[in-house]
This record gives structure tokens, sequence and C-alpha cells, in this order.
């Protein structure tokens, strides 16, 4: 039996609205028959027909799409027996390249000026009728702001903080609802339309208005009816707006005052103002992945503190907001407080910085229910002052972007799977429209760094394709004319104000552009994110060796000092300087590859001479790394463990220098008694440079301790996501909140990118690795070690489930493994013994140290 298990338009299977004129289909096959190969596939659309055999990303090139218009793609596939299978997709069109006739509005009297504050909520209402039967109606909305609409009093979507963050000045999202079910006969559509990120209090300057000067709401409502008839209602003077309702003030980091007693009469409703707005976007249907619920959590315990509240811990440290069942009296006024951890039994808020992250809540009478609409929280402990206990129900719904999980792992070292639950909420904590630093405190901004070294470990376990398509259309919207990456995208403010920083080339932030399109393309095989992002990486490129050339000579000219890099950001020893000093190493390793990287990039797109020219210069700079920054027995003559890693990783030994710095990478790893040393540039590969250069027990013994800095001194000290540094927590109990290291208190407890350790667990472990994009052709080749006798990994690439379970039992190893239709796998066992397998499910075993049966 041939089966179509996944088949997409734009990687959605349902619910497709697309501006492009060539949308992407996709899809995956499986069968319960071994070596099941596809002998034919083709698409059609209306008079459109492609080949789809080979290959699983399929652009659509036939007559152009119509503007708001619905389509079905339809697939067929053959098998090499004959055997047939065919289904279908459904997706829309959005206006394509035409305009809106809408009209943006805002409320014309508000005044927004107050500095480092964010404007209070602005209410827009229309009522309309449809007196004829409705066969199809669609609105399309956006906002400079963000968004909740509701319909007859039905919230309208599951989206929150629509329209999503983009470089607002280059592109503004909109979003399409279908409300055809909602409609009645006469309707009333009110919209709430707060700060958000265009004018809202953002980053930790809290600058404001950034895009907006106050919130403004375009949308448009497209009515079908049954008579053939089309009716079209667009936001103009005809809408009416307010200031004033029940919500008092939203935003990111304060939190939301709301105030249930609100009634209807209390609000002045006045005809809507044109708004003009300062920036020209391109207005796009929505591309990225939105936010919505996901995980309910219910309170784990319940205790007063020593000041008196009551606190709530719901188990998990998480983004989100709560829901709040409540018995209230008129008046009475509820406070909750959110934080990540508790110190001396009470919330630790200190690491929130200027972030309340608090709910004060008013209520009406009788029983209520609450939830936040328009402001997140990083939290799992919760504060509630003004209620009694039995008076009040608390569930904390996790917000994230709704990235579909495609990879599990779990194995017989339960830390370790608390560690890869932590890597996941780190993960999902911090996929909030953009991919954030942290989500509590007053940044949440997209650190490009951050990405850059998680992106793999992020593809393992979830499909980025659109999370990343969005925020990578920022990155090369944003990219300086000098080809420098800001550090943070979309840009809103720049790192210690210095605005001539912002040109600057910073390794591995900048590296983003190169990281994070080569991750998605190993993990999709969709050569299409390298080809729109490689004039990008050029740019950047050239900017790194205009730094790394300003002011040196000969072979000095790849050693890349100037001017402003992160270093070996958060290693567990020394303050800012002692990391951002070690720059001239993470710098010169970036280059090399970076340079790398796009050598084979330009392979895969064709471009050879690029490619030679890449080549050399990755040559050039791993000699230059070796000659100057190491001695003839292969020391870093400054050593610290990421100045190993980064060379080795990034291959830029020959096999004999690789081998004396691997001995000393060991070395000091054995010396710090398996104690993690690295920052972020180092912590994502310390464990292959281990394992691959002949130390593997090394690795799992520094991946195994549990005492601080390590990954598992976290678990062991009840962190359930990845902290900023590794000694958020220290052995005594107490916080490093970095008050006095010139990091202006910088500590978070939900910081994904030290998770990126989680990479190892997939490729390593498990042994999974793509060697052909997308898992055309992997490795199983799993690396046994540490206390391990399990481990099960499960991989949802684009041709279907490869999965890899192995065990170890009564002196034996032995290993299933599952390899989709349309992909080879290598499988080396432990022996070194080999198999070449083509789709289907498998077993070997072999004994331990022994050969294969
Ligand atoms: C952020 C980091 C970021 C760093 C850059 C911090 O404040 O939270 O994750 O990459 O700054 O230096």
């Amino acid at each position: 039996m041939l089966e179509i298990t996944r088949f997409t338009v734009e990687d959605l299977e349902k619910e497709c609205v697309t501006d492009k004129s060539n949308p992407c289909f996709s899809y995956t096959v499986a069968s319960q028959r071994q070596n099941t190969t596809i002998k034919k596939a083709v698409l059609t659309l209306g008079e459109w027909t492609c080949d789809a055999t080979n290959g699983n990303h399929h652009y659509y090139d036939g007559p152009p799409l119509e503007p708001f218009s619905a389509y079905t793609v339809h697939l067929t596939v053959e098998d090499d027996q004959g055997n047939q299978a065919a289904a279908g997709c459904d997706f829309e069109t959005g206006k394509m390249d035409g305009s809106f006739s809408a009209s943006w509005i805002t409320n014309g009297s508000y005044r927004f000026t107050e500095k480092k504050a964010s404007p209070k909520p602005m209410y827009f209402k229309h009522t309309f009728s449809c007196q004829k039967s409705v066969v199809k109606a669609r609105i399309y909305a956006t906002a400079l702001g963000i968004y909740e609409m509701t319909l007859n009093g039905e919230k309208i979507g599951r989206d929150y903080f629509a329209p999503g963050f983009t470089s607002y000045k280059h592109q503004l999202q909109y979003q399409t609802y279908d409300i055809t079910k909602q409609l009645a006969k006469s309707n009333e559509m009110e919209v709430v339309v707060a700060g958000g990120w265009a004018s809202g209090a953002f980053t930790y300057a809290r600058r404001n208005r950034v895009y907006a000067k106050r919130q403004a709401f375009l949308a448009e409502v497209h009515i079908e009816y049954s008579d053939g008839s089309f009716e079209k209602i667009v936001t103009d003077t005809n809408w009416q707006t307010a200031m004033e309702g029940p919500l008092k003030e939203a935003e990111f980091y304060n939190g939301e005052i709301y105030d249930a007693r609100f009634h209807e009469t209390q609000r002045s409703w006045q005809p809507a103002s044109l708004e003009t707005v300062k920036i020209k976007p391109r207005i796009i249907a929505q591309i990225g992945v939105p936010v919505r619920e996901h995980e309910v959590f219910e309170p784990k315990s319940m205790t007063r503190s020593p000041s008196g509240k009551w606190l709530y811990d719901m188990g998990q440290n998480f983004a989100g907001i709560v829901k709040l069942t409540i018995q209230g009296n008129e008046g009475q006024k509820l406070t909750i407080r959110h934080a990540e951890i508790l110190m001396d039994g009470e919330l630790f808020t200190e690491p929130l910085r200027t972030a309340k992250q608090a709910i004060i809540y008013t209520c009406k009478e009788g029983k209520q229910v609450y939830q936040p609409r328009l402001t997140y929280m990083g939290f799992r402990y919760l504060s509630v002052e003004g209620i009694d206990p039995e008076a009040i129900i608390i569930e904390g719904i996790a917000l994230y972007s709704d990235v579909r999980e495609t990879g599990s792992f779990t194995c017989s070292n339960p830390q370790l799977n608390q560690l890869q639950s932590n890597i996941l909420w780190g993960a999902k904590s911090n996929f909030v429209d953009i991919p954030t630093d942290c989500p509590q405190r007053d940044e949440r901004m997209g650190w490009t760094g951050d990405i850059a070294l998680f992106a793999r470990t992020a593809s393992n376990n979830f499909d980025m394709r659109r999370f990343y398509e969005k925020w990578l259309q920022d990155v090369r919207s944003e990219q300086r004319k000098s080809g420098g990456i800001p550090v943070t995208v979309p840009l809103v403010v720049v790192p210690f104000q210095w605005e001539i920083m912002i040109p600057m080339a910073v390794d591995h932030w900048g590296d983003a552009v190169i990281l994070v399109p080569w991750a998605e393309y190993l993990s999709s095989g969709d050569p299409e994110v390298l080809r729109t992002t490689y004039h990008a990486m050029k740019k950047y490129h050239k900017a790194c060796l205009f730094w790394a050339q300003l002011f040196s000579f000969g072979k000095h000219r790849r050693i890349w000092r100037l001017l402003h890099h992160y270093g070996d950001w958060v290693a567990p020893e020394g303050k800012l300087w002692t990391w951002m000093l070690r720059g001239k190493w993470t710098g010169t390793a970036s280059l090399a590859n970076t340079s790398n990287l796009l050598a084979q990039i330009a392979t895969i797109l064709g471009y050879s001479e690029d490619s030679t020219y890449y080549q050399k210069i990755f040559h050039e700079t791993s000699t230059a790394y070796r000659q100057l920054l190491m001695d003839k027995d292969g020391r870093v003559k400054k050593e610290f463990q990421t100045a190993y890693v980064l060379p080795l990783y990034y291959q830029m030994l020959t096999e004999t220098d690789a081998k004396k710095a691997a001995a000393n990478l060991a070395r000091l790893v054995r010396e710090n008694e398996y104690h993690i040393g690295t920052g972020f540039p180092g912590t994502p590969y310390i464990l292959f440079a281990l394992a691959d250069n002949g130390y593997v027990e090394e690795a799992y013994r520094m991946l195994l301790t549990d005492t601080c800095p390590s990954w598992l001194f976290q678990v062991k000290a009840g962190g359930t996501t990845i902290w900023e540094r590794w000694d958020a927590l220290r052995e005594d109990g107490t916080s490093n909140t970095g008050a006095d290291d010139g990091t202006n208190g910088m500590v978070s407890f939900n910081h994904y990118a030290s998770g990126a350790v989680g990479d190892f667990f997939y490729r390593r472990i498990a042994g999974i690795e793509p060697i052909k994009g997308g898992y055309q052709v992997f490795t199983v080749r799993p690396i046994i070690g540490g206390d391990l006798t399990f481990a099960k990994t499960k991989v949802r690439c684009s041709y279907g489930e490869i999965i890899s379970n192995w065990q170890i039992a009564d002196g034996y190893f032995s290993i299933e493994v599952q390899v989709p239709i349309g992909t080879t796998a290598h499988l080396q066992m432990p022996s070194g013994q080999r198999h070449q397998l083509t789709n289907g499910k498998y077993q070997f075993s072999e004994a331990i140290g022994g050969s294969s049966a």
C-alpha cells in the first residue's frame, strides 16, 4: 500500500493563503513494503502539470494565479509495483501584487508622546448587515501594533500578536481569516490594537513609536453571496473608534491592566480618522508561523510566601499567559506577578529588569474568566494577591509560533531526557513570532547569534521552514549597505547605543545570514533558501573580510580582530570583557567557517568560480589560525576551550594538527574536571570536537557532568529550560545576576542558545546526519558511550520518518532503522561494519567489541 502522508502548499497542509506567484508544493509518501521507489508522481493545478517524481519541492510555474481565488492542487503518485495514491490540497491566494482599497484608520484624537511607555489600547468597531445568504467570507487584516478582532463577540481566528513582527519598514504581513460561519444577519466587529512592536515600548532601551506614532488598523471584508453577488467592506471613516475599554494597558513587558466592570455605556465612539502612515512597507500575506495556544499547565503546588502572597508553581518554565477563572466581587482587585524562579521563598523578579510581567485585574460581580490577549510572560511561578485560592482557578497556557514538532529523542538516562525537554522548552519559549533571546526580561529581541548557533538543533526538532523564511526576509532587508548584519533583527535599537556599530560585521551573530539558511537547507533539501539569501551571504562575508584585513598585512589579513565581537559570550569564567577579548579567536574561526560554508553553497547553486574563491579564503584563514594563533604543538597561545573547539569543528586543521589540538582540548577539559568552559560559539560544538577526534569518553563525561557549570547541573538544580549563564544559579543556590560584570544585570533562565548541545543527541548519539540536503542521503552512525543503554530517535524529514532506535543488552548492540522512500542511509555499526540501506525498516545487531550479526 502506498500512502501520501503529507501534502502541502507553502509547507501548510491546510489554510494556506499566499501572495506568491510560484507557491511551493511538497509531499511525502510511505509504504509497508521494503524498497519502495516512486515510479511517477504528477502535480496538477488546472491546466498546469508538473513531473514531481524526483525531489520534494516543486514550485508552481503555470499560468498566473488570480488574486483572492481558491485553488486545489492534485497529486498522483505511483510506485514501482504500480500501487497508486492520490491527494488534493486546497489553498487560496491573497491580494497578490495588487493593493487593498481599504485605508489605514486610527483614533485621530489620541496623542501619544510619553517616552519609554506603550500607548493605550485603541478600539475600533464596525457594524454591517448581510441580508442574503453567504457562501464565502474572508477578512484580510493588519495593523501597526498588535491586534485582536471579535465578530459578534467571538474571537476571529486563533492567532496571538497578529500581524507578527517583521521589519515593518520593509514588510508587514496581513492575516486572512475565514469568517463565513461567524457572520450573522447583523454583525458587529470589534478590534483592539495594542502598541505591540510597532509603537509600544520595546527593547531594553524601551524605545517606542519606532514604526508608528500610534496604532493604526487596516482591513477588508470580502463577502460572496449565494446569488453570485459580492460585497467588500473596508476600513475607512465609517468605522468607529474609542480609547476607552476594559483593557487599560497592554504591553509585552509590563503585562495587562484590565477592568471587567467596564460597560459599553462608558465608551464614546467617534468616527475613525484616516492615518498617514510614515512607513511604506510591502503588505504581504502571512508567510511566518502564527503564535497560538499550546500546552495547558495546572499548578503543581500552591504555598504562602514569607510576605504573605499566594505562590503557584506551574511546574514548567515557559512563555505564555495565565487563564483565570474567578469567583469575584465587583471592584475586587487582583495582582498576578510572574517570575522564572523563587529566591528566599519569594518571586525572584530582579532578572526581569524593567519588565513588570504583571496582570492587574479588577473584577465584576460573580464568575468570570480572563486571560490576557496582547501580552505574554516568561514564567514558571506566579504570585497572586487580592483573592483567596478557593475563589480562583489558575491555568498556564503556553504561547508560541505554531511550528510543527518533527523530531524526538529519548534515551536511558532520565537527566538527559530532562535536558532534551529543557531544550525543547527553551526553543518553544523563544519562537514567539521571531527567534528571541529570552521571553521574560526587557529584551525578547531577535538576537542573531542565538539562533545562528541554535539553528541546527531547532531544525532537528521542529519544522522551521516558514518561521525562518519570514525572519530571513527581514535579515536580508536589514542588512546594512556595507554588508553588516545587525545583531538583532528586526532592528529596533543598536546595542550600547553605538550607532557606528550598525554596519559592523559581528562574528557568529552576523553569521546567522549563512548558518540559518544552511541549517534549513540541510533539513529541507530545498536550495531555494540558499538561492534567495546568497547575495546577502556574499555581502556579509565581504564585510567580515574587510574588518579582518583592515590595518593588517600578510597572513594577518586573515586574522579577524577588529572591531566589535561578542567573542566567547557568557563563557563561565570572566566577565563581559573577558568574553569579548576572545573575539580574535572566535572571529577568525567564524571567517573560516563562513568561507567554507559559502564554498559548499556556491557549489550547490552552481557557482563554481565563487566556490573556488571561498575555498581559498577558507584555507588561508585556517592556515593563519594555525600559524598565528597556535604553536607547533597545536596549542593556542591563550588557552580556552572555545579556541580549540572552533578550529576542530570547523575542520580548519590538518590531520596532525587536529590530533594535537584535540589532545590539548581534552587535557583542558580534564583539568576543568569535565566542566563546560565555552560561551555561545563553542557550546554547540564542543562535544563534536571531542567525540569526532578520538575523545568520546571525554565528550560523554562532559555531557553527564552535573556540577556547575554543566548542562546537567541545570537539570539537577531543577531547571526546566536552558539558562543564559552557566551559573545563573550557583551550587550554593545564589544567582549570578550579572550585576557587576558589565552586562547590565543579565541573567535569564530561558535562553535556548546553550541548548544547541541537542544537535549532538541527534547527530552523534542517534547518529542521524544529513549528507545531502533534506536527508536524501544520510548516515546512521551512533556513538555509544557514557551510561546509555538505549536511545530512540525520530526525525520527520521532508521524505518521511527516519528512525534510529538502538539498545545495548547482554553484551549486544542492536539497532532498528527506518529509511523513508526516496532516501539512502549509510548505517555504521559501532564495530565499523557498514550497510547501505534504501527505503524500509531494518534491524541489525552485533556483539559489543565484536562482529556483526
Ligand atoms: C542577549 C543575548 C544576546 C547578547 C548579545 C544579550 O542581552 O540576551 O542572548 O545574544 O545580548 O550580546
